[in-house]
């Protein structure tokens, strides 16, 4: 791909532009666009107008910019979250409908957890994930099991970065995460209250491709002092039929 003056490649830059949507901030100017991508004005322009002209953006009446549907179609077309999501949702609606509280589906991705599901229920109680958010691997519930089930390499290199805390209980200690990851490899299910809000408690358990790797999380979000016994066996229950339905998919 022909590279700019500065060095960066087109895609590199195509990228940078997508990037500076996120959750909080999904409509932009072209001149917003090109001042958080550090683009000249010109450049920022012109690369609006095409990605506009293929559909990856979308441009409102009054030229406010938002990414496109055919990007999502894109993103989905294929891909293994949609499988996954696919596989699981049944099981997934089970689980809110007898439980009530948020459940949802996560995976590992660039050394975070990403959120690819999210059932809620009227009535549950509070909850920060959104579908296609991420959380630090060392706070939520489901990022806990990710990074307990990950790879060694992956581990030691969280274990040894900045752990930030999401809330005053989240777990930033080296020594005491290592000893909770091992325990939740031992117990199949991680408990953590508080770690992300102190109102809440997540619960999490490994989803496995058939009887081996685990490719994602399946938690739930409870009321902080609710009994929880009830939703790890709803849990558990729930991955061993995603499992099934991986297996049996073409
Ligand atoms: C969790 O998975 O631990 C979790 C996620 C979102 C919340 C609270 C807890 O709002």
């Amino acid at each position: 791909m022909a590279n700019s003056r500065s060095g960066e490649t087109v895609t590199e830059r195509v990228v940078r532009v997508l990037e500076t949507f996120n959750a909080d901030r999904t409509v932009q100017t072209t001149a917003e666009i090109g001042r958080r991508a550090m683009l000249p004005p010109s450049t920022a322009h012109r690369m609006v107008v095409e990605l506009v002209e293929c559909g990856l953006l979308d441009r409102d009446e009054e030229q406010r910019v938002r990414l496109g549907m055919r990007l999502w179609e894109l993103a989905l077309r294929g891909s293994r979250a949609l499988r996954l999501r696919q596989a699981a949702l049944p099981f997934m609606e089970r689980v809110q409908a007898r439980l009530r509280e948020h459940t949802q589906l996560a995976v590992l991705e660039n050394d975070e957890t990403l959120f690819i599901e999210r059932l809620s229920h009227g009535r549950a109680g509070a909850n920060i994930t959104r579908i296609a958010g991420r959380l630090p691997l060392h706070a939520s519930s489901s990022g806990l099991v990710l990074l307990a089930h990950g790879p060694e390499e992956l581990r030691e290199r969280i274990l040894a970065g900045r752990l930030e805390a999401v809330s005053p209980e989240t777990m930033t200690d080296p020594k005491q995460l290592r000893r909770l990851l091992a325990r939740i490899r031992h117990d199949g299910v991680v408990v953590a209250p508080g770690t992300i809000e102190t109102v809440s408690t997540g619960v999490a358990v490994p989803v496995r491709e058939g009887r081996g790797e685990v490719i994602a999380a399946l938690s739930v979000v409870l009321p902080r002092d609710t009994p929880t016994g009830g939703a790890v066996k709803e849990l558990r229950a729930a991955a061993a039929g995603i499992s099934t339905a991986i297996a049996a998919q073409p």
